[in-house]
């Protein structure tokens, strides 16, 4: 039986705690929050006995064999790097950090520890991209050579911390980008990138002024503070000749959302979302396949699930890492690149 804590209780929260309820190899016995009401409340709910409001007080406690951390982007890095050193197992949220200086500070706590050591590319998990992963590991698609994916809200600033550069580390590239670009990397084999041009644009604000149209908010939600970029978008190139395009907006004058993730290889090429699809050549002609299975969509539960259980399997040597951190410390690279990329108008190299 593994007992489990987890640190950061607001709304991703629910989504690691559900599946450790329903682990049969897993007790959770302790919460961190540095909200004491809902550090609180949650305790009460899910009648977890260790709360603490320090996460230093859940690392020392030597009972507690792995975490998992939903806080602020701000301080995954930290707390991963304060849970290896304290001999646990980590499951953090993506982004892995907001700079590239504390992600390989990670990294080394990982590679120096025993421990898993896995990010949430949560996506990873879906089934659609197990089946589609399945189709392109099997050559049915051929060598990908280009992936293109959009996440783009026309009225989706969260506002609060994830609008709060200083706890976010940006706008829509590390909230939304982080999972795209994961997502299209992983599938296209993890290509080494040698170069990221990027721009990034803050001409629509939060746009808090909109009536009559609802909009997804943090939990403690506050337009007050709003320093993040409302629209980014990047090309990235790498090694082996394939090429990515993202673009992922917070905010933007369109009709309404977009989201399309969508990779092409030399045999066949893909959709993954909205919905799972495959495009092949048969017999001289171009053929639409559409797949029947459960669901062809993105199922948020299911991959949480699943990404959970691995977590779980993985700390019980059942498993081996899909999502490690030495991957989250890549995918900053890439993002604190397109930062730079756009800060300084040009194409950034990577040696
Ligand atoms: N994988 C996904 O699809 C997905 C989706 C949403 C959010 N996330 C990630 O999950 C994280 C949390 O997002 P959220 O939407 O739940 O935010 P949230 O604001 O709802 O919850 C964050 C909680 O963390 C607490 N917290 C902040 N710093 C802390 C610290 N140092 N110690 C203890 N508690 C602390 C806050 O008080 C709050 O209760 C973010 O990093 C976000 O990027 C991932």
């Amino acid at each position: 039986m593994l007992k489990v804590g987890v640190i950061g209780l607001g709304s991703i929260s629910e989504h690691h705690i559900n599946p450790y309820l329903k682990n049969d190899d897993v007790e959770l016995v302790a919460f961190c929050d540095i909200n004491e009401q809902r550090l609180k409340d949650k305790g009460q709910q899910y009648n977890v006995p260790k709360l603490y409001s320090d996460y230093r007080e859940l690392l020392n406690d030597q009972a507690i064999d792995a975490v998992s951390i939903c806080t602020w982007n701000n301080s995954h890095a930290e707390i991963a790097e304060a849970c290896l050193q304290a001999g646990k197992h980590v499951l953090v949220e993506k982004p892995l950090s907001i700079t590239l200086e504390e992600a390989d500070k990670v990294k080394k706590a990982a590679e120096e520890s025993n421990k898993v050591a896995q990010v949430g590319f949560v996506r990873r998990f879906g089934n659609n991209t197990k089946i589609l992963k399945e189709f392109i590991d099997s050559g049915e698609l051929g060598e990908l050579y280009y992936a293109k994916a959009s996440i783009l809200r026309r009225l989706g600033n969260p506002g609060g911390w994830f609008s709060d550069k200083e706890r976010s580390g940006g706008g829509p590239l590390i909230d939304l980008g982080v999972h795209v670009i994961d997502l299209c990397w992983y599938l296209m084999g993890k290509p080494k990138p040698i170069s990221v041009s990027g721009n990034t644009y803050s001409r629509l604000g939060n746009r808090n002024n909109i009536k009559n149209l609802d909009f997804y908010k943090a939990a403690d939600y506050d337009p007050i503070k709003n320093d993040v970029e409302d629209l980014a978008n990047v090309l990235i190139r790498f090694e082996n000749g394939a090429s990515l395009f993202v673009d992922v907006s917070f905010t933007l004058h369109m009709k309404k959302d977009e989201t399309s993730i969508k990779l092409y290889g030399d045999q066949g090429g893909a959709e993954i979302e909205p919905e799972l699809l495959l495009v092949k050549e048969m017999n001289n002609t171009i053929m639409n396949i559409d797949p029947q299975i459960d669901k062809k969509a993105f199922d948020y539960r299911q991959a949480f699930h699943s990404e959970v259980n691995h977590f779980i399997d993985c700390c019980l040597g059942r498993s081996v890492l899909l999502a490690p951190i030495s991957d989250g410390y890549e995918i900053m690279k890439i993002l604190t690149a397109v930062y730079e990329s756009a800060e300084s108008k040009r194409e950034i190299y990577f040696t």
